[in-house]
């Protein structure tokens, strides 16, 4: 995001890719100085490209929730988080995307600046509103670009790989989850960036973007629900919804076998192989 009197990166994906990010930038040229980064949420895979880059250029403002402060504060989380990043990093290597090693600082970190639900960022002449969103994770937040009425929604509409083919990712919350996207829905948003990949521009399609999404997550959960109902194993429930998720971009890269971290939960697979994210709570 770039203002008149500062530019800020939204979101800094792996380690990685930390050296690219700059790349670009520099090919780019920035109108103003580089003086934010912006953790949308605490996931190894949204965060670990912004740690190595504060910790290369310690005066970058690092900004996010208090929510996110608390997680990127926790020591054994951040190692966890650099072990996955380690494990990103192979994937995107083998698989010919990006050339670079995983490279990630494996200490905890203090915000530099706790924002608030509704609390807003002056770039000059672009303002970022940070608007909590807490159903992907506790802390996840969308953050409003405005004048262009753009909406960064990191991961709280899940993970699309097409306009129309989107994994819902209510690893926290459902019922916040599908709060979330009403109240960016209720926003009427001209232009979505997803965490991950996927732009939409244009209100009319924003909505039908947020309503497929919406959907997803109730089509998922119902499925769920039958399945228990059906006294279907759990860990057969878990494996369909591994599966799901395993055609999805990162999720590829997560081994089968990988040990659990905590209680299975098929309503909330924030812990075992399938996610190794934030501990539920
Ligand atoms: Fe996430």
């Amino acid at each position: 995001m770039t203002g008149r009197n500062a530019c800020a990166i939204v979101e800094g994906g792996v380690s990685a890719l930390a050296s690219k990010i700059l790349a670009d930038i520099e090919a780019s040229g920035l109108p103003s100085p580089l003086k934010y980064l912006i953790a949308a949420h605490g996931h190894a895979d949204h965060v670990m490209g912004l740690l190595k880059l504060k910790h290369n250029f310690p005066q970058l403002i690092m900004a996010g929730s208090k929510e996110t402060g608390r997680i990127l504060a926790k020591e054994k989380i951040i190692r966890n988080f650099a072990q996955d990043d380690v494990m990103y990093a192979d994937y995107l290597r083998e698989g010919g995307h990006f050339p670079d090693p995983a490279d990630s600082p494996d200490e905890p970190l203090e915000l530099d600046l706790a924002m608030e639900d509704g609390g807003i960022l002056d770039l000059g002449g672009v303002q970022l509103k940070f608007i909590a969103c807490p159903g992907h994770a506790p802390d996840n937040t969308v953050i409003q670009v405005e004048p262009d009425h753009a909406f960064l929604l990191s991961d709280s509409a899940g993970y699309a790989s097409a306009y129309n083919d989107i994994l819902p990712l209510f690893f926290y919350s459902y019922r916040s989850y599908l709060e979330g996207l009403a109240r960016i829905k209720s926003l009427a948003p001209g232009h979505i960036a997803l965490g991950h990949n996927v732009l939409i521009s244009g209100e009319p399609e924003c909505r039908r973007f947020l309503d497929l999404a919406a959907d997803q997550a109730i089509k998922m959960r119902e499925s769920i629900l039958r399945r228990i109902q059906d006294k279907a194993p759990v860990e057969e429930t878990e494996e369909q919804i591994a599966d799901q998720m395993s055609r999805y971009g990162l999720f590829k890269a997560f081994p089968r076998n990988r040990p659990n971290r905590g209680p299975a939960n098929p309503l909330n697979p924030t812990t075992g192989w399938v996610w190794s994210g934030t501990p539920s709570r």
